[in-house]
């Protein structure tokens, strides 16, 4: 239950940092930091996303990535710095899936439409079994479903509420590429057509590439780059020459050794 809290308080927190975004961003923080005891987590980190915009945040373990998200999220609070998000939800899917195992998708759905007040929580835990193809697995127990199908109902949870921002933290572990590929359709599908902005944490560099529109680099709770993909070769050309020629990864790998990570 105790995720399931986190994930609810988060409600609490948009509602009191809801405010006029700046310029065009529908979500922003400016020099946030967060502390864990000595340790900073983030040291000063601007971020700002548009409508529609699909964002990867990328970066070493430890870089804070998931630190981020869940201050953008409203489930941790930041030690310094601003955070505006926008009117109404910001949905979040936790690398850890927190579902009851025991029931079914169905129910799964339905619990989180009521913790979250839904009006009808039974037309919403309906509209998200159509919105991710999961309604012939309506009556399975969750606990018999591929890791896969899983993570579609976290997403699900997250959607509920049909936020306008959506952010995933390493969304695709343990997915196989088929199942990759239906994610990605379907989270680009998002921006797309509903002009909803992901903001997405991975390892997979490649996936960082082809999906994120904009790649945010963070390394030791800073960010080191924040542009397209192109940018970033760019860069990489300028720092690390040798590497530019090379995959993705590879180019990326030289970024953050001639920055110092
Ligand atoms: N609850 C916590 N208590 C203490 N330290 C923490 C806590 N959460 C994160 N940290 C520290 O903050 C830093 C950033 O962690 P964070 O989880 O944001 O990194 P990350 O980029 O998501 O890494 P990974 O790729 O491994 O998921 C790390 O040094 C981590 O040890
Ligand atoms: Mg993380």
């Amino acid at each position: 239950m105790h995720n399931n809290l986190r994930r609810l308080s988060r409600i609490a927190f948009a509602s009191v940092e809801a405010g006029a975004g700046i310029g065009t961003a529908v979500i922003e923080a400016r020099k946030l930091v967060k502390r864990f005891g000595a340790r900073e987590a983030l040291k000063g980190v601007d971020f700002e996303a548009s409508t529609g915009e699909l964002v990867a945040v990328i970066g070493p373990n430890g870089a804070g990535k998931t630190t981020l998200l869940s201050i953008l999220a409203g489930i941790s609070k930041a030690d310094g710095g601003e955070v505006h998000v926008p009117e109404g939800e910001v949905g979040w899917v936790p690398q850890q899936a927190a579902l009851y195992r025991r029931l079914t998708v169905e129910e799964n759905l339905l619990l989180f439409a009521r913790l979250e007040r839904h009006a009808d929580p039974g037309a919403s835990a309906e509209e998200m079994l159509e919105l991710t193809g999961l309604g012939e697995r309506r009556g399975e127990v969750v606990a018999r479903l591929s890791g896969g199908n899983q993570q579609r109902i976290n997403i699900a949870i997250g959607l509920l509420a049909r936020p306008s921002v959506l952010l995933l933290d390493e969304p695709s572990v343990g997915l196989d590429p088929r199942q990759r590929a239906r994610l990605w359709e379907f989270v680009s599908a998002l921006a797309e057509t509903n002009g909803t902005t992901v903001i997405f944490s991975t390892h997979d560099i490649q996936e960082a590439e082809r999906y994120g529109g904009r790649l945010l680099v963070l390394a030791d709770g800073e960010a080191l780059f924040d542009g397209s993909p192109d940018g970033l070769l760019e860069a990489v050309r300028r720092e690390a020459s040798e590497a530019a020629d090379r995959d993705f990864e590879t180019a990326f790998v030289a970024f953050l050794h001639h920055r110092g990570h």
